[in-house]
């Protein structure tokens, strides 16, 4: 792959030049993604900004024409998001500009990303490999069917400042990678559980306002009944209130559970990598596995 990217490139009647999405206006990013019809808050845009590095497109009067980011995780890991190019641009190249110019940034780097329809056959001409369905569940919420008993000997209750150790750690498998900086930046913004038997972590969940309500995710567990019992708080504090949930199990228990909270799918996207060993970890491997994603974005 050439990854000499030029400076400038030419788009329709258009040129168009990189800088830092760090020194745009939040403004011009909300109105970028409202474009394409994205539910992301000005919050949103300065949450991601706060964790993550990014490019945007300007024309000649800096109007932002398009943006693409990266989420480093430790030294040789990365998520990608936020790949967004304006329509009146869209099918000129530029989307392609902007990936380009991140994988230069990052070389020895591999990646994870979530793609939309649209960006698919893009990212598969950068060489990203199709690995599973995100199924993107939201609506109002509503109380699903009584709890179970807790599996035999478990405990839930909210996480503490002192609890998050053991979720980095508990974590790192099911992403792939220990991700501190970010679990740390969820946990001060998120109402957080933690199901535990004895001293032992076996179940996490998070859920914070995002876009048109509350996500909940990201959700860690070793098993499906232990990732339902740390999702059933969040569905409680914001039933009658729109809820999303980002998770690659489209059928079995969970997903049935989420369906019977009352958010039913509302749209796919697909995982894809580049490089090796950086998909989502699986349940039954008894190290846990991510029930929901913290977002489309960071994965
Ligand atoms: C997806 C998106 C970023 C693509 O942007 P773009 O500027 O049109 O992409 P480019 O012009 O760089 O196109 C790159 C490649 O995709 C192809 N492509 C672009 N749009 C396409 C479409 N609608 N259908 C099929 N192929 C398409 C181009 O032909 C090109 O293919 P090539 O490399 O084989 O020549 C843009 O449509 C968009 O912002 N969509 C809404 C937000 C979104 O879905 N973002 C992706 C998040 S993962």
């Amino acid at each position: 792959m050439d990854l000499k990217v030029p400076e400038k490139l030419h788009v329709d009647a258009f040129q168009v030049h990189f800088a830092d999405v760090a020194d745009v206006d939040l403004e011009q990013l909300h109105a970028l993604s409202i474009a394409v019809g994205w539910p992301h808050r000005a919050e949103d845009w300065q949450a991601l900004r706060d964790l993550g590095h990014g490019f945007v497109a300007l024309d000649d009067i800096d109007r932002v024409l398009g943006a693409a980011m990266w989420f480093p995780h430790g030294e040789t890991f990365a998520t990608l998001g936020m790949l967004i190019t304006s329509p009146r641009l869209q099918t000129n190249g530029a989307a392609k500009w902007l990936m380009q110019r991140i994988l230069s940034e990052c070389p020895g780097t591999s990646f994870r990303l979530n793609a939309t329809r649209a960006a698919r056959r893009l990212y598969r001409s950068l060489d990203f490999v199709q690995q599973r369905t995100v199924f993107q569940c939201q609506g109002k919420a509503r109380k699903p069917g009584p709890a179970h008993e807790l599996p035999a000997g478990c405990d839930l209750r909210r996480l503490r400042a002192s609890d998050l150790d053991a979720v980095i750690a508990f974590d790192a498998p099911a992403f792939a990678v220990p991700r501190p900086v970010h679990l740390a930046s969820l946990f001060e913004s998120s109402l957080c559980y933690g199901l535990f038997r004895g001293e032992a972590l076996v179940a996490y969940s998070m859920s914070r306002a995002f876009g048109r309500g509350h996500v909940l995710g990201p959700i860690g567990a070793l098993s499906v009944d232990e990732a339902i019992a740390v999702a059933r708080p969040h569905v409680d504090a914001h039933t009658g209130r729109f809820l999303r949930v980002d998770t690659h199990f489209g059928t079995g228990p969970f997903a049935s559970f989420i369906q019977d909270c009352g958010l039913p799918v509302f749209d796919t996207v697909t995982t894809m990598t580049l490089g090796e060993g950086v998909d989502y970890g699986t349940v039954g491997d008894d190290k846990g596995a991510l029930f929901a994603l913290a977002s489309q974005s960071m994965g």
